[in-house]
């Protein structure tokens, strides 16, 4: 399928009461891992690459774009955390159909102005954008985040944010923190409801490694439509691969299982997710 854009994976998300997983890669196991849950479960998903140290793009990049038109769902390619109008440029040439500009670490006003730029120029691309109003802070060893503390966004803000940026997607801050937690995050629902009662744009979780099933299925039924799971997944993953570590012995078998395994482990933690995230209920629609 040719690559999708972050409004077309969102559509009917919040009139249906799903959300759709993005899922941060940075290397070809994984996104086989990613990739083979979505055709599972024929649904859409959104491959996310961040604006942070990580693999190196300009070989990791053409292969995505490659894989991506090879696939039977809709996929979107995903720049995270854009810190930067530049570094959203860079990404929409590379090849990315959506980009987030995080300008929540600036003053409302400059993050309005910002942003605002940033969705001018994709638009003329016909990429989407995701911006970021109040603030999603950083558990320690989180690498997403330009400050370590969070505040929350106030409903108006959301509103007067959104009018002002045209944005196709807004991520909000209700309690949630990037990385690891060290005790179990407080989600201010009431908070969510009414952000979602002012705007109608697709919002969008962050740090939502360590809610529990409960958390996700009232953050999907009050207005998340994009979920991003980075933290969860790769700690599952890696785990799972350090215990079977014993039992891999000869070099050469090594590489060829631990490829093998981060797939078949990342495809299962994903299936998990969207499984949390209720994204087949987009199949509902055509059942209808
Ligand atoms: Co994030
Ligand atoms: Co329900």
């Amino acid at each position: 399928m040719p690559i999708a854009t972050l409004r077309e994976v969102l559509k009917n998300t919040r009139e249906n009461h799903f959300a759709v997983g993005a899922f941060d890669t940075m290397d070809h196991a994984f996104t086989e891992g990613i990739l083979a849950a979505a055709e599972e479960t024929q649904t859409p998903v959104i491959l996310a690459a961040g604006d942070f140290p990580g693999p190196d793009y300009s070989n990791f990049l053409p292969y995505l774009v490659d894989r991506i038109s090879r696939t039977s769902v809709p996929v979107c390619l995903h720049f995270d955390h854009g810190g930067s109008f530049e570094a959203c440029a860079r990404a929409i040439r590379a090849g990315f159909s959506s980009v987030m500009i995080d300008g929540s670490a600036l003053s409302f006003s400059e993050n309005i102005a910002l942003t605002k730029r940033v969705v001018e120029m994709a638009h003329a691309c016909h990429v989407d954008v995701e911006g970021e109003v109040g603030h999603v802070g950083a558990n320690a060893g989180s690498v997403e985040s330009r400050r370590d503390d969070s505040w929350y966004t106030e409903p108006e803000a959301a509103a007067e944010f959104f009018e002002k940026t045209s944005v196709d997607a807004l991520a909000v801050a209700i309690g949630t923190a990037h990385g690891v937690y060290k005790e179990a995050p407080k989600i201010d629902f009431e908070r969510l409801r009414a952000i979602r009662s002012r705007v109608s744009v697709p919002l969008v979780m962050h740090g939502a490694s360590g809610l529990s099933d409960e958390d996700f299925h009232r953050a999907v039924e009050n207005g998340m439509c994009k979920i991003n799971a980075f933290t969860n997944l790769t700690l599952a993953v890696t785990s799972r691969i350090a215990d079977d570590m014993p039992s891999l012995i000869s070099p050469l078998q090594m590489s060829h299982e631990i490829s093998l395994k981060m797939t078949a482990y990342s495809k299962q933690e994903v299936l998990r997710h969207i499984r949390l995230f209720e994204t087949e209920k987009i199949h509902e629609r055509s059942r209808a």
